[in-house]
């Protein structure tokens, strides 16, 4: 059976966290959009050149750029036993699109599709969203105050040097929060009245968090 999975979740709620673990646990692709696009923007691609002054005002980058990036990846070849999508879809619109993609993609087999909401309080975010570092090699996600580095500055696993993402100043990150409130939050209704949503409580440890995860890809 193919396992398809839809993360949802504000800024910060943990989604490339877990998502990265789930992607070794699972053996799935993971399909980052804001990873790919902060690619795309480095690289100075069209769609890169289109989206990159949305990212940094923490708007929503235009429909049409994310919809062609996400329907080229789904249609790849890792993507035949599933995949766990990360950051797509965050409005009804895009969810839309991606219901007529599915379609397309999953004709005649049996899916299990869930979808994940890692429901954080919101004062938490704003505290995330600034402490947090990345690995620009191997993408390891840390954080000054929760998930340190053994040492400063540090990839624990490939000893690159971390870097801060320019969208994670506290004026940006409560942009991104806005954006999420009035265009993505939506989406939990939109998942809960098709029996799809699983919400799990993301105001724990991590350990905890992903064990709720897992439990609740298991039952289904
Ligand atoms: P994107 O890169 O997807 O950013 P985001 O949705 O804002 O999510 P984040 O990556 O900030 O957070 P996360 O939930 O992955 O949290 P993480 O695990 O890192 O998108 C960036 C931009 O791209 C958007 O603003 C938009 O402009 C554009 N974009 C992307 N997709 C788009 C789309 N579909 N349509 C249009 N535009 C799009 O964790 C955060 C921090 O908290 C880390 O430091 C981590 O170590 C720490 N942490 C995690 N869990 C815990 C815990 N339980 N306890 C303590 N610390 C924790």
């Amino acid at each position: 059976m193919k396992t398809e999975l839809i993360f949802l979740g504000a800024p910060a709620s943990g989604k490339g966290t877990h998502t990265e673990r789930l992607v070794k646990d699972l053996n799935l692709p993971h399909i980052d959009t804001g990873s790919m696009l902060r690619a795309a923007v480095a690289k100075g691609t069209e769609a890169g050149k289109r989206a990159g002054s949305f990212m940094e005002k923490g708007q929503l980058v235009p429909i049409d750029v994310v919809a062609s990036i996400i329907k080229d990846r789904l249609h790849e070849d890792d993507c035949k036993n599933g995949f766990i999508l990360d950051g797509y879809p965050r409005s009804i619109e895009q969810a839309e699109i991606l219901d007529e993609i599915l379609e397309d993609i999953n004709k005649g087999q049996d899916v299990k599709l869930l979808v994940i909401d890692i429901d954080v309080d919101e004062k938490l975010l704003i505290e995330r969203i600034v402490n947090r570092r990345s690995c620009p090699k191997c993408k390891k996600i840390y954080n000054l105050k929760f998930v340190a580095p053994k040492k400063e500055g540090i990839c624990d696993v490939c000893g690159a040097e971390l870097v801060q993402r320019s969208d994670d100043t506290e004026e940006v990150a409560s942009k991104r929060l806005d954006t999420y409130n009035t265009q993505t939050a939506p989406l939990v209704d939109f998942y809960e009245k098709k029996g799809l949503l699983r919400v799990v409580d993301g105001n724990r440890g991590i350990e905890e968090i992903y064990s709720s995860i897992k439990e609740q890809i298991k039952q289904g």
